[in-house]
């Protein structure tokens, strides 16, 4: 077989279905139509897809890993009294990291590391961003593992967080904080 030839590119609409099928597969949690279509649509939701290139005719553009996020001001957030404030320049903002995932015959070749590398990145050629963040369910070891490795920090546990099929889980938030944060 060939070497894997990991590219990266934005999220476009022929994308839809692919990106449902892949919530839909690997996330306990179900996500809105209204979701995947500012996703695709390239809304106020940024988004980065992953795709092997050495694939054949057909799926050499198809996802095999995503990420979404979305950027917004820093006040009134959950990490709002973590991060530096400068009055003169403008409004501070940050990056939330809303989903991330690798579909399974591609996962642990580090594309999910590159995924989140592209994130901050683009956050930190914002000057007023001071950072990306993100909650993760508090027993998915492989992602926290990542999170660790990339110099995320875990500043709190969130008991009760997320609400799947009537039962009650705690979540982490990661933060990765840039600009002299
Ligand atoms: N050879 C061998 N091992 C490697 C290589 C390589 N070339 N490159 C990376 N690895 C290892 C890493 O060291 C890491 O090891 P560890 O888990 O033992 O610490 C492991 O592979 C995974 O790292 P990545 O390859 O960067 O991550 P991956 O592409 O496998 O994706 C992810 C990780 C996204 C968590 C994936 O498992 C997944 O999609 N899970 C389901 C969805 C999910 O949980 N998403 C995150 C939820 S939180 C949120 O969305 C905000």
């Amino acid at each position: 077989s060939t070497r894997p030839s990991i590219c990266f590119r934005p999220i476009n609409p022929s994308d839809l279905e692919r990106l449902e099928q892949i919530h839909r597969d690997i996330f306990p949690i179900r996500y809105e139509s209204e979701f995947f279509q500012n996703v695709v649509n390239g809304g106020d939701i940024l988004s980065w897809a992953a795709v092997d290139r050495s694939r054949p005719d057909g799926y050499s553009d198809e996802l095999i890993g995503f990420v979404t996020a979305k950027i917004g001001p820093a006040k009134e957030t959950e990490i709002s009294d973590l991060i530096r404030y400068d009055s003169c320049k403008g409004e501070e903002t940050l990056v939330y990291i809303l989903t991330l995932g690798v579909v399974e015959s591609y996962r642990k070749r580090g594309i999910a590391k590159l995924l989140i590398k592209e994130v901050i990145k683009y956050a930190s050629s914002i000057p007023v961003c001071r950072g990306v963040y993100l909650h993760v369910i508090a027993h998915n070891n492989p992602a926290i593992r990542l999170y660790k490795r990339m110099s995320f920090r875990c500043v709190k546990r969130l008991h009760g967080f997320y609400i799947i099929n009537g039962q009650h889980f705690d979540s982490f938030l990661f933060v990765y904080f840039i600009n002299g944060s």
